[in-house]
């Protein structure tokens, strides 16, 4: 623990250093690791009903959108609180042999945070998203997200926000203003041919396909079980036909399909049987441990690895507290910090309860390939890691032995 705040202190002043050798890396902020919220209004923005455009801006703040998406027409978060950039930042100094020489010497634990960033690496273009989106879609997926990507570990946090912004951030996405020629109804006269071409043109590859196809070969591509949810049948032929033609910002490859292909792979994405495994039934939280556990072992292997990048301590941090503490993708502030023993002593009480929250909301937000996303009734707080995998179980019987024996340090 000690030897993580002294690095988070070092990072805020030495990482810019680090950055200034690197040819990829811009050489302006000076990032401590983690997050650099300040303290937030204790309640999220309120939108009325009759609210116009202009408060658009106001709900891509409230959600935080910023932090993990290149939001278009909006400025890009700066790296010392941007999820994705951060990490991704952290990538490419160690894709350079020269800036990770560098890093090292400034980080005796740069080969640790290479290690330790997964997270939001990869996060799905919205620009993308909002040419081929549904926004009615969307409204529901930002009140209830679930997991789309079956090779992404990481999923959507939960929100709290209002209906109203909601709805404005739903009408940024205009996924039926295809311009082409009506295309004929979905038939399934074209499954047959369809699948054989999912197949043959590589589709399968990188696609899951609910139950039918449950492994994703690419981690950002969705899988296609959700298409016919998320996409007009205009807009799926025209996306399958030529993404780049929707959107200049699509990741996926032109694969040159005719016209008649991509009906016909289009009907079969649209129609075809997902084949989904059900889902398990909620899990409970397993028994604490009575092995002996001492602080050193929930520091090190749930609360410094992952509760930490959202609840800092901010008087280690110059200030900044992260999302968890301060408040963020709509929460009000909570107060609590999980980086220090005192920290997490004060916090305590609720903690099994958040995680035990998380494993319940895993049947719909981390889902084993093929399985169908359970409707489950959401907890009122969001479950803990946010957004993240549930602990293991393993991790969460260290956590509530720790507990039981009375938090030793
Ligand atoms: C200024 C850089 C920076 C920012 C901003 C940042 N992180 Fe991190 N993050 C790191 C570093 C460095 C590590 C590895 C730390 C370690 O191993 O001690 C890490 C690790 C993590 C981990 C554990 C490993 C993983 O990737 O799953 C999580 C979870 C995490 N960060 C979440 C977040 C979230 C959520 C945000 C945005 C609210 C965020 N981080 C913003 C630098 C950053
Ligand atoms: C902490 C990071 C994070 C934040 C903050 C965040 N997102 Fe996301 N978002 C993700 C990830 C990761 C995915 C991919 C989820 C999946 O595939 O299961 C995603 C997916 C999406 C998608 C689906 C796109 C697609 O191609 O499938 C939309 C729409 C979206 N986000 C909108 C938003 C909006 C609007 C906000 C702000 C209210 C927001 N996101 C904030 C991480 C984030
Ligand atoms: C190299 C990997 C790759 C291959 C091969 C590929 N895709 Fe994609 N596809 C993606 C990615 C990534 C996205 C997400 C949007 C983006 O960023 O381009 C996507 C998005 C889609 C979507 C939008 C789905 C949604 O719900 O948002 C459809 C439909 C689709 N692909 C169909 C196909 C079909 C049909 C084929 C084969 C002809 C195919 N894809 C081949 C990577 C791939
Ligand atoms: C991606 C950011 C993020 C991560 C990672 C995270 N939290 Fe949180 N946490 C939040 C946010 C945002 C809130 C406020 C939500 C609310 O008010 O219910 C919160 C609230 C809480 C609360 C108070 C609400 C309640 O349930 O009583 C507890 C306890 C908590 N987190 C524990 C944890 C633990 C333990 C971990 C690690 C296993 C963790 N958090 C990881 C963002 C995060």
């Amino acid at each position: 623990m000690r030897l993580l705040t002294l690095l988070l202190a070092l990072a805020a002043t030495a990482l810019t250093a680090v950055a200034g050798a690197d040819p990829t890396a811009p050489a302006t902020a000076a990032p401590a690791p983690h997050d650099a919220r300040q303290p937030a209004p204790a309640e999220p923005v309120v939108l009325d009903d009759a609210a116009d455009p202009a408060d658009e801006a106001a709900a891509w703040a409230a959600g935080d959108c910023a932090r993990c998406h290149v939001v278009p027409g909006h400025e890009e978060e700066p790296r010392t609180r941007n999820c994705a950039t951060c990490h991704q930042w952290i990538r490419n100094i160690s894709a350079s042999p020269a800036a990770r020489e560098r890093a090292m010497q400034v980080f005796p634990l740069w080969e640790r945070y290479e290690r330790n960033t997964r997270s939001y690496l990869p996060v799905p273009s919205l620009a993308a998203a909002m040419a081929r989106l549904d926004p009615a879609w969307v409204e529901g997926y930002l009140a209830d997200p679930h997991d789309l990507r079956p090779g992404l570990p990481e999923g959507m946090p939960r929100f709290a926000l209002t209906a109203a912004q909601r709805r404005v951030l739903a009408a940024a996405f205009v996924g039926d203003a295809y311009d082409g020629p009506p295309t004929p109804k979905p038939t399934t006269d074209n499954l047959e041919r369809g699948e054989r071409l999912f197949q043959e043109r590589g589709c399968v590859a990188c696609h899951a396909f609910g139950g039918r196809n449950p492994v994703a070969g690419n981690p950002q591509s969705p899988d296609l079980a959700w298409t016919r949810d998320r996409m007009t049948p205009d807009m799926a032929f025209a996306w399958i036909e030529n993404p780049q033609a929707v959107s200049p910002h699509a990741t996926m490859p032109n694969l040159g399909l005719l016209a008649a292909e991509a009906l016909a792979v289009r009907d079969y994405i649209l129609l075809a049987d997902l084949q989904w495994n059900p889902a398990p039934p909620p899990p409970s939280l397993p028994a604490p441990t009575t092995d002996p556990v001492t602080w050193a072992q929930v520091e090190e292997r749930v609360f410094g690895r992952i509760c930490v990048h959202c609840h800092m301590n901010p008087d280690l941090n110059e200030g900044r507290a992260g999302p968890g503490n301060a408040g963020g993708f709509g929460w009000p502030a909570t107060g609590i910090e999980l980086q220090t023993y005192e920290g997490v002593v004060a916090a305590s009480a609720r903690i099994p309860d958040s995680l035990a929250r998380r494993a319940h909301e895993a049947a719909r937000d981390a889902v084993g390939p093929g399985v169908e996303p359970a409707s489950i009734q959401r907890p009122e707080r969001p479950g803990m890691p946010l957004g993240l995998p549930p602990l293991s179980d393993d991790d969460v019987a260290l956590v509530l032995g720790w507990i039981a024996q009375g938090m030793p340090r």
